[in-house]
C-alpha cells in the first residue's frame, strides 16, 4: 500500500507534513520504518486484558527452609545440568534506565567507590563463581537494544568481557516499537525517522529466534533458559541450586523471589490467577491483597520477584507464537516540534509499548516460586539515590563481601 493511505488508514497522515522537504535517504528510511510498524499494539492502548482480569489466589512455593534441607540434591542436579550445557543465561540488557539518568547501557554504570567495579563486571563476576563450582562455563546471550548495542559490545571488548571467554557470549538486538503523543498520535525524533523505544523484556524469546541464535551451536544441548535482569548486582545468574530444584519440581518454569519487605514494595508480585501461576505488577495488586495478613500476621502475598527465572526450552517453543499483552507505559519522549526542532520534554508526554516478560508466566503453565535470600541477592539499581538505587546497591554489596 502507498506510504500516503497506510498512514492516513491509521490515523497518523500527521507525519507526512514535511516529506516533500526530507531528502531521498530520509524518506526511504521513514518509510522502511513505517513499513515495518506492527499496528497491532495501538490496540493495546484501550485494551483490557483477559490475562489480567480473574480470581488472584497465593501460590505456594520453596522456603529458604526447604531448600535448606534438599540443597546437595538439588545442586548435584544443578551442576551436572550446567556442565552438560542445558543450562542457557540470557541477561536482559536492553532496557533505557530512564529513572537511573545514563544515556549509556546500564551496564557500563560504575558503581564502584575507591575502583571502578561496573554493574556488567559485577554480575559476570558472580557467574564465573558459579563456573569454578560447576567447572563448565555457562553460555551467555546478551539482550540489547539499536539504541545501546554497539556502546555494549564495545564495552565488552574493551574490558576484555571480565574475563568470560567470549566463545561463549553472543548479543543479540531486541525490536523496538513506535512511541506515541498521549492521543495516540506517532512521534518524529528526527527528519524521516519516528521515535521509537525498545520493546520490553517480554519479546527477549522472539528477538533470540529472529537472531538466529536457537540454532547456534552454543545453544545446542539447551533445555532451560536463566533470564536475569541487568540491574540486580547480587544476581545469581545459573544458580546450581536454582536449577536443580526447578528440574526436580517437573514444573515449566521457576522464578526467584523474595519476601516483600513492605506491602506497598513496588515489585512484581507472584501468585496465581484462576489457578495459573502468574506475576501481578505491583500497581495492579489491590490494595486489600496487598496488605492481607495470615494469622501469625505474615503478608500473603508476600512473593515478590527478583526478575530471574528459568524458562523449559520446548515449552517456550510451544508457546512462542501466543500473543501476551502489550502495555503502555508513560514515558519522556524527545520529539521534533512543529518547527522541526528536537524537544525534550521535561514531563510525561507520551506513551511506548512494551511487553513484559512477567507475562510469560502464565503461559508457561506452571511455575515453582523460589526463594531467595533477599540480604544476598537482591539489590537493584534502578536510581541513583534512595529506593533501589546505587547507594542501597553499594551497601548490600559491602555486606556481602564484595571490595568497592
Ligand atoms: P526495567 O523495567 O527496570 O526498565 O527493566 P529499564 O529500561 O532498565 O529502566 P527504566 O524503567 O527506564 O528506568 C528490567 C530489566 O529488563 C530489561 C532491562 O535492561 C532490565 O534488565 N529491559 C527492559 C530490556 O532488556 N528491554 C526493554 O525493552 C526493557
Amino acid at each position: 500500500m502507498e506510504i500516503k493511505s497506510l498512514l492516513e488508514m491509521h490515523g497518523q497522515s500527521h507525519l507526512m507534513r514535511d516529506y516533500m522537504q526530507w531528502n531521498e535517504a530520509e524518506r526511504k528510511q521513514f518509510e522502511q520504518q513505517i513499513g515495518q510498524i506492527d499496528w497491532s499494539i495501538f490496540e493495546s492502548m484501550n485494551a483490557v486484558w483477559e490475562e489480567n482480569s480473574g480470581d488472584i489466589s497465593p501460590i505456594e512455593g520453596l522456603s529458604l527452609r526447604e531448600i535448606e534441607t534438599h540443597r546437595s540434591e538439588y545442586l548435584k542436579i544443578g551442576t551436572e545440568a550446567i556442565r552438560q550445557g542445558k543450562i542457557i543465561a540470557v541477561l536482559l540488557a536492553g532496557g533505557q534506565g530512564t529513572r537511573l539518568g545514563t544515556s549509556s547501557p546500564k551496564g557500563t554504570y560504575n558503581i564502584g567507590i575507591t575502583r571502578p567495579l561496573y554493574i556488567f563486571e559485577q554480575l559476570i563476576d558472580n557467574l564465573k563463581k558459579v563456573c569454578t563450582q560447576c567447572d563448565a562455563y555457562v553460555p551467555l546471550l546478551i539482550m540489547t537494544s539499536e539504541k545501546n548495542d554497539e556502546e555494549t559490545r564495545t564495552f565488552f571488548a574493551k574490558h576484555s568481557y571480565f574475563g568470560y571467554p567470549a566463545s561463549h557470549v553472543r548479543f543479540f538486538v531486541q525490536e523496538m516499537a513506535p512511541c506515541v503523543d498521549f492521543s495516540g498520535k506517532l512521534l518524529l525524533e528526527g527528519r524521516g525517522k519516528v521515535a521509537t523505544s525498545p520493546n520490553g523484556n517480554g519479546g527477549w524469546y522472539r528477538s533470540l529466534e529472529r537472531a538466529g541464535l536457537l540454532k547456534d551451536r552454543l545453544l545446542s544441548n539447551a533445555e532451560w533458559f536463566n533470564v536475569v535482569a541487568v540491574d540486580n548486582v547480587l544476581q545469581r545468574i545459573a544458580d546450581p541450586v536454582f536449577v536443580g530444584a526447578t528440574i526436580v519440581s517437573g514444573k515449566k518454569c521457576g522464578a526467584k523471589f523474595v519476601r516483600k519487605n513492605r506491602p506497598e514494595e513496588k515489585v512484581g508480585l507472584l501468585c496465581q490467577r484462576d489457578g495459573l501461576p502468574c506475576v501481578v505488577e505491583y500497581y495492579e495488586l489491590p490494595e486489600r491483597l496487598a496488605t492481607l495478613q495470615d494469622s501469625s500476621g505474615e503478608l500473603v502475598y508476600s512473593y515478590g520477584v527478583t526478575l530471574n527465572y528459568l524458562f523449559h526450552a520446548s515449552t517456550l517453543a510451544e508457546i512462542a507464537s501466543q500473543k501476551i499483552p502489550v502495555h503502555t507505559v508513560k514515558k519522556k519522549i524527545s520529539f521534533l516540534n512543529e518547527d522541526g526542532m528536537l524537544t525534550e520534554p521535561d514531563e510525561v508526554n507520551g506513551y511506548k509499548f512494551e511487553t513484559l516478560i512477567l507475562d510469560m508466566v502464565r503461559l508457561m503453565g506452571s511455575c515453582l516460586p523460589y526463594e531467595a535470600e533477599r540480604e544476598k541477592e537482591f539489590a537493584p539499581v534502578k536510581n541513583k539515590t534512595g529506593v533501589d538505587s546505587v547507594e542501597t546497591a553499594q551497601k548490600l554489596l559491602l555486606l556481602n563481601g564484595v571490595i568497592l
